[in-house]
């Protein structure tokens, strides 16, 4: 029972750090910033892809791209060749509303913006909240260009529903949502002093404190104010948006930064942009960011090429990403004997066409970890007659050769504004994780 206590106040704490974590990063751009300072917080160097690099044998370092996309390590005690590199790969981006270059328009009297859909957005849970704007501002510098980031707080828009009365069928219908007519967020009324086309500029200036016409650019996508909580009457749940994938990022951060500092392997945290959009771009997981990064590391223990496929052989690439719970008023939606619970432990995840990549091997190393840890293990596999979802784990083995395994945490409502998952998870997670970069 005092046991038990105890790890609910301390999955309560880590929770804790998760929600602040998730409220500081309404964008990838801002994920990066936050788990950045966590790592200069833990003693790791930033480093730029850009210049030479110095690497010394237990150093803690990392790197950004794009400021979107990140790659930490810890220089293992060890021979890369002998002990290999222990990576965790997550993703910074969620599903969102994102602004068009030229979003200003007006319409029956409003202001609006236009937007884009970024991944599979869950859309109808973007209707009726209190929504504002996030993102990267590219700023004239005296070389090129500079940015910053930028946050309004205040809640600025709404994507009206449109009334039951004026839409009679709607409970039987369901909503439906055409991308380019029906989603554009109502910003204010179009009066004879209404905005014009540099109303945005004006507006993020203003919270920069910098001149207008320094803004050259700006990378804006649509968040809700509403913060992260804990629920239930037992605080077992988390209620917040993007938790798909900021939670995987947040454990994987808190376990290398909780674990020893020194060990044989080469400790790895790969956190990509852009996997909810196929992760096709130069900071996501297609990309050779991470490939160079390790080669780098090698070229820095002064190794040859036959030491970098050796390093590759002892590796093992933990790809975490957020997992389907069995949802109750839906259970038939699962495969039977592949029901996973949330609160019952993190999830891993096999496809036979490969849309994950797991394999025996692999899923049984994780397996071995979460029992070294003392935490429940669940399987999951999607309805033969489904269609399954896909990550940053097939994509990066295809990628790196490297052996992996598919896992993440059960979670509710996924890719919908507001998502829901366990408390007691996290923390089994962060434990899970924090052994695997402990072992020699
Ligand atoms: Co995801």
């Amino acid at each position: 029972m005092k046991k038990e206590k105890r790890k609910s106040t301390e999955s309560v704490e880590v929770c804790r750090l998760l929600l602040d974590l998730i409220d500081a990063s309404p964008t990838p751009f801002h994920a990066v910033r936050e788990i950045s300072s966590l790592l200069v917080a833990g003693g790791f160097q930033r480093l730029r892809e850009e210049e030479a690099w110095n690497l010394d044998r237990n150093g803690r370092y990392f790197v950004t791209r794009n400021g979107s996309s990140l790659v930490a390590f810890v220089c293992g005690a060890g021979p890369v060749e002998e002990a290999g590199f222990k990576i965790i790969g997550a993703h910074t981006d969620s599903p969102n509303l994102r602004l068009k270059p030229n979003p200003l328009f007006k319409k029956n009297g409003y202001l609006q913006l236009g937007v884009e859909v970024y991944g599979g957005v869950l859309l109808t849970t973007w209707t009726d909240r209190d929504l504002s704007l996030a993102g990267r501002v590219i700023l004239k510098a005296r070389k090129g260009t500079s940015s910053e980031l930028v946050r309004i707080h205040e809640p600025i828009l709404r994507i009206p529903q449109l009334a039951i009365h004026l839409n009679r069928q709607v409970n039987d219908k369901g909503l439906v949502l055409n991308p380019q007519n029906h989603l554009s967020p109502i910003l204010s009324l179009a009066g004879k002093d209404a905005a014009s086309e540099a109303f945005l500029k004006d507006l993020v200036s203003r919270e920069l404190g910098c001149k207008a016409s320094e803004v050259m650019g700006l990378e804006l996508s649509l968040f809700d104010v509403q913060k992260g909580c804990m629920a239930g009457p037992g605080q077992e749940f988390l209620f917040a948006s993007r938790l798909d994938n900021l939670a995987s990022c947040h454990a994987a951060t808190l376990a290398l930064l909780r674990a020893p500092a020194r060990v044989d392997p080469t400790r790895v945290l790969a956190f990509y942009d852009n996997e909810e959009v196929g992760s096709e771009s130069a900071q996501g997981g297609a990309s050779p960011f991470l490939k160079n990064i390790l080669e780098r590391i090698l070229i820095h223990s002064s190794s040859g090429r036959e030491e970098l496929l050796r390093a590759m052989a002892r590796s093992l690439f933990i790809s975490a990403d957020m997992a389907h719970a069995v949802h109750p008023n839906y259970s038939e939606m699962h495969d039977a004997q592949h029901m996973p619970m949330i609160n019952e432990g993190p999830v891993v995840k096999s496809h036979a066409g490969q849309r994950y990549a797991t394999e025996g091997v692999s899923g049984t190393r994780f397996e071995l970890l979460c029992q070294k840890a003392g935490v429940k293990v669940q399987k999951f596999s999607i309805r033969s007659d489904l269609q399954c979802g896909s990550t940053i784990g097939p994509i990066t083995a295809a990628n790196l050769g490297i052996r992996t395994v598919d896992v993440g945490n059960p979670m509710l409502s996924m890719h919908s504004i507001r998502e829901m998952a366990g408390t007691r998870d996290h923390l089994d997670l962060i434990r899970v994780f924090t052994g695997f970069f402990s072992e020699d």
